[in-house]
Parts: structure tokens; C-alpha cells; sequence
């Protein structure tokens, strides 16, 4: 692969923004230098291929956190997009990095959920990709299978408060697995709802009469997200080890997490564009098809209550470090089978080609900044889940894992022109200005000026290091 200059642009990282050219050498990312250098001079006077970034901003690749790809939610149903088209729809949208999960199912072991899953996805994705490992069945065997995981570049396990049919770990077995992650510096990520208590809840509203979708919303209310955070947070300090909370959703938990971390507390939190833009009332409460759709757990929060607003602001005092996806679609006729029985529909959203535009709109609404944006969609997650120095900058040394953004390109979300592989969209005929018009990962193009010219066995498993939580 020959060398590539992209000139012209403005960098935005984390921590800069200016005017700079973007020199390539195969994989990697090998100088960052001012326009006028010797280097972009003598690049134009070679083989290198000169990129015209003009007008453009040249920003890291998306590092999404957090992704369901073929995710098997019950016997009947399975997440909709595959790795393949998951992966390809991430970089339609500026995402170059995904993490999905290895799934320790009840009654099983955790290297043959880490085995299986590496099987799935090896071969498939467009673009680099990780796993965490939901930790389903807290036993003797998984407490001494777990340290092992680190060296095959798992270091951050998922556990639920939540599910408990299927996932749920009761408060003891969370602490043990956050007892060995303080020794071992794996990242321990929070399903933090009380799964007991809304279960009670969700079995009198059917009892009830009281079956539809919005009654998904009112049986998991916020206070029994902000209980279960501020049990997690307190778990994680009697254990001393750091704690990521997965698709924080409300108000109520958000000050969980900045008492938390006013306290010094190695404590960090994630939401996702579903939190920030959709609401319980405009979305939930729907009948029929419109409302099983926006199914997600947590639910959608009502507007009314300021949940959404208050996010925004997590967002830019660093309450909130991360925004994630939670990418779980589902098509039409699975969401359906919900429709007489809230309980019934599979949970999740799909949102994966979406995230980078969707956050870009809160630059444009003054919510946060174009390095806030960066630092939240791309290196904070990239720190946090152990790929620093890799991803999540544009810098000397990392993959050249590059979007060439357009920030004045209008376009229209929907189902018609979307890339992931579900039937509809939770943000259909909205409208939204931004978009990623050439990615490149690891120095190759997988969309070049809007067309896809990537490929399926491109992406490779990344082994993650220890992440980085120190702030
Ligand atoms: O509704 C959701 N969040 N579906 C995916 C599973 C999970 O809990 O993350
Ligand atoms: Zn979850
Ligand atoms: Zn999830």
C-alpha cells in the first residue's frame, strides 16, 4: 500500500484543532505536520497519493464502545444486522472501530463463549473490532477463567443488574468479579437497573391489562436505574475497581455517577444518541408497530422531566465520558411480537451509522464542542477500553484509521438510504448536516468519496491492553 497525504483539511483531535497535513505510510499514521512543511512538499512531488481535504474536517475514526451484532436475544430472535453489515454500516457513518461482546451464557464456560464468538465475527467485519465478555454465570470455574481473558485482549467484563431470566448477577457475584478485575485492572461495565424490582413491576402492569408499549417505560423508572448505579459505585469501591456504567439513561443515575466521580472515584459512564434525541412520550407512547420499535433497555425518558437536557450537560462537564451505541436493531416483525405483551419484543435500536452524525448536530446546537465531539466519540472510548495510542487519534504511531468529515453536507436519516440491515428508523426524516465522505482504516479506504469499497476480511480482532482510567 502506497503512501497517502491528506492536505488541506483541518485536524480535530481531542486536544487540538488547527490546519495540518496528514501523512500516512501504510497502516500507521506517520507525521502530522503544517501545510507548508517539507514533508506535505516533497509528498506532492512523489508517488504518494495526495487527498484534497479542503473545506473538510479530518478527524480520528469513531470508536464505538459499545454494539450487538448478531446478538441472539431469545430463541425467536436475533439482532439484525451481522458483523459484516453492522461493520460496513459503522463506516458509512465515521466509525472505524467497534466493540461487541463475547456472551457467557447460564450454564456454560467463558473460553467457549470467547471461542464462539471470535468464530463469528473472524473473516466478516470491514473494520477493526473487539470484544468485551458478558459475564452471565459468576462461579468457582468463570472466577478463574476470567484473569486468562486478558491475555486473548479481552480486558473489560459486562455485568447485569438487570434480566433475571437470562443475565442477571446478584450483588455478591458482582463484587467478586470486581474484587479480581481491582487486581487484575480489567474494566468492570454495568448493566445498572434493578432487574429484580421491575420485574415485579412489569409482571402486575400485564396482570393489569395494561400491555403496551409504554408500559415497557413505566416499569423500569428512573429511580430504579439511579439504585442500581449507586449500588454498583459503592460495590466498586468496597472492591476498588473501576467502573464503566453502559447506556446511562437518566438524570437519576447521571448524579450517581458525578457524586461519584466529584469524589475522585475511578467511576465513568457511557450514553448513547437514543438518550440525547428520543423520549418516552414522543416515542414510547405510540401504538401498534411505532411503539414496540423504540423497546430499549433502559427506556426512552420523558422529555418533560429534562432527563435528555441534563445528559447533554453530563456531556460537557465529563459526568459523561463516552457515547456508545447500544446498536441492537430488530426488524418490524420481531418487534411485533410484543405488540399484546410489552415483555415479548426484543430490546434494542439501531443506531450504529448514525452516532457520529447525530453527536456532530450538537456541535452545531452548541451543546458541545468539535474536540468534545472527538474526545467522546472516539478517544475517551479508545482509552477506556485499552486501544490508547492506537485509536482514537490522529497522531503520529496510531492507525491510520481517518474519516474526512463534511461538515456542511444536509442529509436525511431513514430506513430508505440507511446502510444497517433493519426494515425501519428510529430516526426516520430526520434531518441532519455532517457527514463522513471518505473513511479509511488502517490506511485503506472503506468509503471512498460516498461509494463502499471496503471489504469483509479487512477488520482485525484487536487485542486490548489494561485501559487507561486514570481520568
Ligand atoms: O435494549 C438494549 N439495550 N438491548 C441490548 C442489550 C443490552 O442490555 O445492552
Ligand atoms: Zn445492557
Ligand atoms: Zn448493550
Amino acid at each position: 500500500m502506497g503512501a497517502k497525504l491528506i492536505t488541506g483539511g483541518i485536524v480535530i483531535n481531542a486536544n487540538y484543532t488547527g490546519e495540518a497535513d496528514v501523512l500516512i505510510e501504510g497502516e500507521r499514521i506517520a507525521a502530522v505536520v503544517a501545510p507548508d512543511s517539507e514533508i506535505s512538499k516533497s509528498a506532492h512531488h512523489s508517488d504518494t497519493e495526495v487527498i484534497d481535504a479542503s473545506g473538510m474536517y479530518v478527524i480520528p475514526g469513531g470508536v464505538d464502545a459499545h454494539v450487538h451484532l448478531q446478538l441472539p436475544m431469545t430463541p425467536e430472535t436475533t439482532s439484525s444486522d451481522s458483523f459484516a453489515s453492522g461493520t460496513a454500516a459503522a463506516a458509512w457513518g465515521g466509525t472505524t472501530t467497534v466493540i461487541d461482546f463475547a456472551g457467557q451464557i447460564k450454564g456454560t464456560a467463558i473460553p467457549h463463549a470467547i471461542e464462539s464468538r471470535l468464530a463469528e465475527a473472524s473473516g466478516q467485519c470491514a473494520i477493526d473490532y473487539g470484544l468485551h465478555l458478558s459475564v452471565g454465570d459468576v462461579n468457582q470455574q468463570s472466577l478463574i477463567d476470567l484473569p486468562k481473558t486478558l491475555d486473548e485482549g479481552i480486558s473489560s467484563y459486562k455485568l447485569f443488574m438487570a434480566y433475571p431470566d437470562a443475565w442477571y448477577s446478584d450483588d455478591g457475584q458482582i463484587l467478586q468479579v470486581m474484587q479480581l478485575a481491582s487486581e487484575t485492572g480489567a474494566m468492570i461495565m454495568m448493566h445498572a437497573e434493578n432487574g429484580i424490582a421491575i420485574d415485579v413491576l412489569r409482571d402486575q402492569a400485564i396482570e393489569r391489562g395494561k400491555t403496551g408499549s409504554i408500559w415497557h417505560g413505566r416499569t423500569r423508572p428512573p429511580e430504579l436505574e439511579s439504585e442500581a448505579a449507586h449500588r454498583a459505585i459503592q460495590l466498586a469501591v468496597v472492591a476498588g475497581s473501576p467502573l464503566y456504567i453502559v447506556h446511562l439513561s437518566s438524570s437519576n443515575a447521571l448524579a450517581e455517577v458525578a457524586r461519584a466521580r466529584n469524589d475522585g472515584r475511578n467511576v465513568f459512564a457511557e450514553t448513547c444518541p437514543q438518550y440525547l434525541y428520543l423520549s418516552l412520550e414522543e416515542h414510547l407512547d405510540q401504538p401498534g408497530i411505532d411503539g414496540v420499535r423504540h423497546i430499549c433497555s433502559p427506556p426512552l425518558r420523558e422529555f418533560s422531566d429534562g432527563h435528555q437536557d441534563n445528559l447533554w450537560k453530563g456531556l460537557r462537564t465529563d459526568d459523561l465520558s463516552v457515547v456508545a451505541t447500544d446498536h441492537c436493531p430488530f426488524c418490524d416483525a420481531e418487534k411485533m411480537l410484543g405488540v399484546e405483551d410489552f415483555r415479548q419484543t426484543p430490546n434494542g435500536l439501531g443506531v450504529i451509522e448514525h452516532r457520529m452524525d447525530l453527536l456532530f448536530q450538537g456541535v452545531l446546537q452548541g451543546e458541545i464542542t468539535l474536540q468534545r465531539w472527538v474526545e467522546i466519540c472516539s478517544t475517551t472510548p479508545a482509552r477506556l477500553f485499552g486501544l490508547q495510542g492506537k485509536k482514537g487519534a490522529i497522531a503520529p504511531g496510531a492507525d491510520a484509521d481517518v474519516v474526512i468529515y463534511d461538515p456542511s453536507k444536509e442529509h436525511i436519516l431513514g430506513a430508505e438510504t440507511h446502510h444497517m440491515a433493519v426494515d425501519h428508523s428510529a430516526w426516520e426524516g430526520v434531518a441532519v448536516t455532517g457527514q463522513a465522505v471518505s473513511v479509511l482504516s488502517r490506511g485503506q479506504y472503506v468509503i471512498k468519496d460516498r461509494t463502499f469499497v471496503g471489504n469483509e476480511g479487512h477488520g482485525q480482532f484487536l487485542r486490548r491492553k489494561i485501559p487507561d482510567v486514570l481520568r
